[in-house]
């Protein structure tokens, strides 16, 4: 070869990226964003119709002085802030009203690439931007501590400035005991969702892990607490939902997210290889847990350890996935029962994959814009659908053990 030739490549391949960086940037600015119809304000505020939902609005727009928003064809369109206010103007109060800790909920799962992270994301968009739950107006903190920074790119881009983050992990390995120094180090960032915020985590933090043993001995504190103590307790009353993101590994890191967690969800595809390694994961749990009780864990903390199917494949035409599938099913009933195996899954559909391709979720995607730029509104809406159900099947988990916690107990 010639030095000529790779420089030659390498030209062509910054060429591309640019490229492609300049189509992302075009079909981010036309992506004004997901918006509600009358269809959807009938649902979220319980009014009977959609047509008495657009009475409702002209009247509001009359009475108070607004203007809401509209589509090309002069429908209402209203923005996710616009529904905000109306939650105001009809007096629902919001979710933390209820005055509680946020419930941490960790999605975990020692294999990699059986979606935790898009699970993540899509619970976190789904509860703030769909239609069953935007009126709670819920105030939702993402930690990624997984090094390939999945649910960073997602919320945050791909950013390029990465290394000037600071991460949970950085936090917790930093040797300082200030407890505010998540506020001074303003590790939280926004995300283009108003009700969504995360500390970012990203590639370098790898090598901190191993540190954590050592920082936690001269605090005076267990690794498995330091993500609590350090990280989430400064900040649990300004969020309800706060959703983990651990990598792939059984390390400190991990452990510091068992300690801190309300609630394991974990996905399983039902695909023989995948499925395998994530029963070989629930074998591990009894030592992996016993080991965090000798050290002083409360494994009573531990409202459940529930899983839910991904990945399924629906109408499997091959045999061998409809095996798969039916196994998998069975097999999840037998070791989990009805009780911690969430009622709905998640099937594979390429809409999720499009939507995440695009720094986006099913729920926080204009049905306009995928329909324009990415692909056929039928299976959009059928996936949309189904991720909706499974949703909503999650957080009847999430609600009811967070209906146990304390009260007011921020005021
Ligand atoms: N239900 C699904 N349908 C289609 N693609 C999916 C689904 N769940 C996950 N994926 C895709 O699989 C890949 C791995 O998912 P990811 O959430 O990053 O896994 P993990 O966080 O467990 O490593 C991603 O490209 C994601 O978009
Ligand atoms: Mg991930």
């Amino acid at each position: 070869m010639k030095l000529m030739q790779l420089e030659e490549r390498a030209k062509r391949a910054k060429a591309v990226r640019e490229e492609r960086d300049l189509l992302h940037e075009m079909f981010e600015s036309d992506n004004t964003g997901i918006t509600y119809n009358t269809e959807d304000i009938a649902g979220i505020f319980r009014i009977a119709s959609s047509r008495k939902a657009r009475d409702e609005l002209n009247k509001i727009e009359k009475s108070e002085d607004v203007t809401f928003g509209r589509a090309a064809n002069n429908q209402f369109a209203l923005t996710p802030d616009e529904v905000h206010w109306l939650c105001g103007h009809f007096k629902i109060p919001p979710y933390s009203a209820l005055g509680k800790r946020a419930f941490v909920m960790n999605n975990i799962n020692l294999k990699g690439g059986v979606g935790k992270s898009t699970s993540g994301c899509m619970i976190a968009d789904g509860l703030t931007k769909s239609v069953d739950h935007i009126s709670k107006q819920m105030r939702i903190l993402i930690i990624d501590l997984d090094p390939q920074g999945s649910a960073t790119k997602h919320f945050l881009g791909d950013f390029r400035s990465a290394a000037l983050f600071q991460s949970a992990i950085t936090l917790m390995a930093s040797e300082s005991t200030d407890l505010d120094l998540i506020n001074e180090l303003s590790i939280v960032k926004d995300t283009s969702n108003k009700n969504v915020h995360i500390i970012p985590c990203t590639t370098d933090d790898g090598f901190l892990s191993e540190q954590l043993s050592e920082v936690a001995e001269e605090q005076g504190i267990e690794v498995h607490e330091m993500l609590y103590e350090r990280v989430i307790k400064p900040v649990e009353y300004q969020y309800d939902v706060i959703i983990l993101d651990a990598g792939p590994h059984m390390d400190n890191v991990l452990r510091a997210s068992i300690g801190a967690s309300d609630g394991l969800l974990t996905p399983i595809p039902p695909k023989e290889f995948d499925f395998d390694s994530t029963l070989k994961f629930f074998e591990r749990f009894p030592d992996i847990f016993t080991s965090l009780i000798e050290r002083g864990y409360d494994i009573e903390r531990l409202q459940f350890s529930k899983v839910f199917m991904n990945l399924w494949k629906e109408n499997a035409r091959s045999s061998v996935s409809r095996l798969y599938n039916a196994r998998a099913m069975n097999e999840l009933t037998e070791i989990f029962g009805e009780s911690d195996l969430i009622s709905e899954h998640l099937p594979e559909e390429e809409a999720y994959q499009r939507c995440a391709d695009n720094q986006h979720t099913i729920f926080s995607m204009a049905q306009s814009t995928y329909g324009k730029e990415l692909g056929d509104l039928i299976p959009f809406n059928r996936a949309k659908a189904q991720a909706t159900k499974w949703l909503n099947a999650v957080w009847r988990t999430i609600s009811l053990a967070h209906q146990k916690f304390d009260s007011n107990g921020g005021k």
